[in-house]
């Protein structure tokens, strides 16, 4: 066990560690002579130029990935994507037509409802694409084509690193999308691309210099009975994995909102010492955000921010600040998920829980 865990003092953190790596291995050879290249694609280029409609299927934390790349694929490909649930989408009626690709994401490739979804879409007719972990699993194998996410084998029940290679790999596959269709230029896939991988080093750094400023942030969240997660756009997305990972590893109650509806409910529970937990990073809505950070200063939260690389203003408004490197606001999930990685499990310590096995939690859910 020890010399599995490599040095560390459980899988999580080793895991939360070797995400650089994954970013790399993840988009290692994917770029030949000036051209995105994923050659376990197995949709040709006409196959995928068809396409108008996209649906990302998945559960948990393999869901939030999805809820990430929605923007990329409507902004870079211009084709709508509705992003759900599986045991969602495999009890209704979707519209599914012979250019529709559901994209299936899964760590394990083996999660029941993902399965049945998948091969529900089959026989109605759409592609099916698969983003796992597992070479040869059920999804890789039922799928039309695959994307490996290399983040090799998870331990840790809460996923960490698996999280990272899927956002990388539908973040390609988006790429693929806005290409095929015309969208983007080759050297605007190119300039996406090496920004894109930019990233493993940005990681590093937020791994290297934000401990100290987490732990303290985890001990205003210790004692809490709940927390708030709240961001706009890309934010919110990575709030809700923020908060999946707190309630996964420290069992301490927390919700995600998107930060423009908080007005509508969650407000009602900041009292003096409620943690807020925001992402604002440097976006084209970072003063909207702010300014609901006002509205729960205003009220006592104690506000923990995950800011950009240089931001002082943030600090008049947050108690704890969190920074990450300055990055294109789409690829800031792969970045401002980190610290709340790390985040869950320095709080879930403090309030000696198994980081490494939630109770009541399985890795992967073969049954429904
Ligand atoms: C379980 C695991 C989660 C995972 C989810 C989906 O709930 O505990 O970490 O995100 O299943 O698993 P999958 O293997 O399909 O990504």
């Amino acid at each position: 066990d020890v010399a599995e865990k490599g040095g560390y003092p459980d899988f999580m953190l080793k895991e939360i560690s070797e995400q650089p790596r994954v970013v790399r291995d993840t988009l290692v050879g994917r770029m030949r002579g000036g051209e995105l290249d994923i050659d376990e694609l197995g949709l040709s280029y006409e196959e995928l130029d068809i396409i108008d409609r996209v649906y990302v299927i998945a559960c948990g934390t393999s869901f939030h990935a999805g809820l990430i790349v929605k923007n990329m694929i409507e902004g870079w490909a211009r084709i709508p994507c509705e992003v759900e649930a599986a045991s969602e989408f495999r009890y209704r009626d979707p519209i599914i037509t012979p250019s529709t690709l559901v994209v299936a994401v899964s760590q394990s490739g083996e999660t029941a409802d993902t399965l049945a979804a998948i091969r529900d879409a089959r026989i109605r007719g759409a592609k099916v694409f698969g983003i796992t972990n597992v070479i040869g699993s059920p999804v890789a194998r039922e799928a039309d084509g695959v994307i490996y996410t290399k983040a090799n084998k998870e331990i840790a029940v809460a996923s960490t690193k698996s999280f990272i290679g899927q956002v990388v790999s539908l973040t390609l596959l988006a790429l693929m999308l806005g290409q095929v269709k015309g969208k983007l230029t080759c050297g605007q896939v190119r300039m996406l691309f090496h920004e894109l991988g930019d990233t493993a080093e940005q990681i590093q750094w937020i791994m290297d210099t934000q401990g100290a400023a987490i732990r303290e942030a985890a001990l205003a969240c210790k004692d809490a009975q709940s927390a708030l997660f709240v961001g706009r756009g890309v934010g919110s997305a990575i709030c809700y994995e923020g908060a999946l990972k707190l309630k996964e590893v420290s069992y301490l109650h927390a919700e995600a909102y998107a930060a423009g509806e908080m007005k509508h409910g969650p407000i009602a529970l900041i009292e003096p010492g409620f943690p807020v937990i925001a992402v604002t990073t440097r976006s084209p809505v970072y003063d909207k955000t702010v300014s609901n950070l006002k509205e729960c200063e205003a009220r006592g939260a104690e506000i923990i921010a995950v800011a950009t690389e240089g931001d002082e203003e943030i600090r008049a408004i947050a108690d704890h600040v969190i920074y990450i490197p300055r990055v294109r606001d789409c690829f800031s999930p792969i970045t401002a998920t980190v610290p709340l990685q790390l985040l869950a499990r320095e709080v879930a310590l403090l309030r000696d829980c198994n980081v490494d096995q939630p109770r009541n939690l399985a890795k992967s859910v073969t049954v429904e």
